[in-house]
């Protein structure tokens, strides 16, 4: 298949790009600039340089690849100062839209988007599905950040002419996410200014890079088209993960602080992560494209990655 990427060069995408390739698909990827998509070509794919808001340049583009499928793997966290989400809720919204009638003026009927498993109503209880509602009544810094996953997600379902795709990945953790060893938070464990925020029961989903790349290879195999949950087997209480990564990293045990304090610090979105998000199920995507995590639970994925272990996993990763 001929496939168009837009976030080739991002974590996900450098191991998105090569599956595509060994899976034998034909694939074109955007990039901004020559130093950021020079690793494209020796991942096998043909690297094509423009921005996604710059609408008549993209729909050429996504034209001349002959794409039958189109992949928005876009974010763009902390690119600019002030709100740290501001540019990844534009390219939720206004690159989701321009990808999509790029794909339309060009005649795509596949279109595959990234999203997070993450920003579901935290009332009720257990893991949530995709039935669950976005948290969509949220206080209003959280609300507009689930707005703009909520857009990227609805423009997906609904482009017309298009089969959409939604991946709602859990927290991505491996090379080149805030996870990585040398990431924002394994310093901030090691500097001790990673806390347990109130009891800690904010229940993270993690899932692998690797894992969720091939939750892409595995929805072309079965054709599957709409919203799914790509997280491992294993959801776990901020309570429970982080003591074990900071013992991983040499660090002292996270310190406890109180809700108040950690809204004046570190702001609402945060202090929802940790404190009351909920875990989301895999059941559907295992249901429906018989997608499963090689790393099943994130504690062989960490090790791996904060002790360079080979981890014990139903595959290579
Ligand atoms: N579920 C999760 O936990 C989750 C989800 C997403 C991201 N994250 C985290 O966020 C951090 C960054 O993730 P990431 O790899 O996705 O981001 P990244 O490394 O900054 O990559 C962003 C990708 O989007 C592309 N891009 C951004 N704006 C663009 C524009 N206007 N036009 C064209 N392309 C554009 C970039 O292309 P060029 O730079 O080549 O132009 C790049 O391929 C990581 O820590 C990651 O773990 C986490």
């Amino acid at each position: 298949m001929n496939i168009f990427i837009a976030g080739g060069t991002g974590a996900i995408g450098r191991y998105l790009v090569p599956l595509l390739v060994a899976a034998g698909h034909k694939v074109v990827a955007l990039s901004r600039s020559v130093d950021s998509g020079s690793p494209l070509a020796s991942m096998g794919a043909l690297p094509v340089f423009g921005d996604v808001y710059d609408q008549a340049q993209l729909a050429r583009l996504v034209a001349e690849s002959e794409a039958e499928l189109v992949i928005q793997q876009l974010t763009a966290f902390g690119t600019k100062t002030g709100n740290p989400y501001a540019e990844t809720m534009r390219v939720r919204i206004e690159g989701t839209r321009s990808l999509i009638a790029a794909a339309r003026a060009a005649g795509v009927r596949r279109f595959i988007a990234q999203s997070i498993s993450f920003v579901c109503s935290p009332l009720g209880t257990g893991l949530t599905d995709e039935e669950t509602p976005l948290y969509l009544d949220a206080p209003s810094p959280i609300r507009a950040f689930v707005e703009s996953v909520a857009s990227l997600e609805q423009q997906t379902i609904d482009a017309k002419g298009m089969s959409g795709t939604v991946l709602r990945y859990g927290w991505l953790y491996g090379p080149g996410t805030s996870w990585d060893p040398s990431g924002f938070i394994p310093r901030a464990i090691r500097e001790g200014t990673y806390p347990i925020v109130g009891s800690g029961a904010g229940t993270y989903s993690f899932i692998s890079l690797r894992d969720a790349a091939a939750a892409t290879v595995s929805v072309l195999a079965h054709d599957a088209a709409g919203i799914y949950n790509i997280v491992d087997d294993s959801p776990v209480r901020l309570s429970g993960w982080l003591p074990f990564a900071a013992r991983l990293l040499g660090a002292p045990p996270p310190e406890y602080e109180d809700v108040a304090s950690a809204r004046e610090r570190i702001g609402d979105i945060r202090v929802y992560y940790m404190n009351e998000q909920r875990g989301a199920s895999n059941a559907k995507a295992k249901r429906e494209f018989n997608w499963r995590p090689a790393l099943a639970s994130w504690q062989a994925g960490f090790e791996a990655l904060y002790l360079n272990r080979t981890p014990q996993s139903r595959d290579a990763v």
